[in-house]
């Protein structure tokens, strides 16, 4: 039972951690601060935070009988369909930071690397439809609410950057930003 409680904790925790680097990611993108020295640290630092979360949300409850996961699961092979969002966000956790080590070697071009960026989006929006929709914990209405902040926050930021926050296209760096 301690270990389902640790998954359902760090399930959360993952989520919370990745609504911030999500957000602050894109306000860094959309120039909506001016890049301090270790902004871009700091988002880095908490992906790896939320991956943490993640290995330990997923080893919990794989370790534990109570939540009945197969290993099959890691790999999306599962009859819920909400696990299978789990297995697409976890993947995508992996796939992301993968693409900017590979980025940073001069391994893929800068183009890929954004493209591969884009797909923050849809890992973060899988890990809040994953949890909202399997969550023991979406019942608590603290934790529902916390979801709409998440939600408010990255969505929020979204909007901005799309009407705006965007800087012009020539002034755009060609380095990684996040
Ligand atoms: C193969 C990968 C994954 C599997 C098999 C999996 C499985 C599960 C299961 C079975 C639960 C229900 C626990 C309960 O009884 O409440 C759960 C909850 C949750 N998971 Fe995952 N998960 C995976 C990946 C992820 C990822 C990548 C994230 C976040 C980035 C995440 C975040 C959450 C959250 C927030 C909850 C809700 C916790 C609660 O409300 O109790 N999971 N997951």
């Amino acid at each position: 039972m301690i270990l389902w409680e640790i998954a359902r904790a760090t399930g959360l925790v993952a989520v919370v951690v990745y609504t911030l680097t999500a957000a602050w990611g894109i306000l860094l993108a959309g120039r909506g601060i001016q890049q301090p020295k270790g902004a871009l640290e700091l988002h880095r630092s908490l992906q790896t935070l939320g991956l943490i979360a993640i290995v330990t949300h997923v080893a919990a409850l794989l370790l534990d009988s109570y939540a009945k996961v197969e290993w099959t699961a890691v790999f999306g092979i599962d009859s819920r369909p909400a696990i299978v969002l789990g297995a697409v966000a976890l993947w995508l956790a992996i796939a992301l930071p993968l693409s900017f080590a590979l980025r940073q070697r001069k391994r893929v071009s800068f183009r890929l690397w954004r493209g591969v960026h884009y797909l923050a989006y849809a890992f973060w929006a899988s890990a809040i439809a994953h949890g909202l929709w399997i969550g023991t914990d979406t019942r608590n209405p603290a934790v529902l609410a916390g979801y709409g902040v998440a939600i408010a926050l990255v969505v929020g930021a979204t909007a901005w950057r799309v009407l705006g926050g965007a800087p012009p296209k020539s002034s755009r760096r060609e380095a990684p930003a996040a």
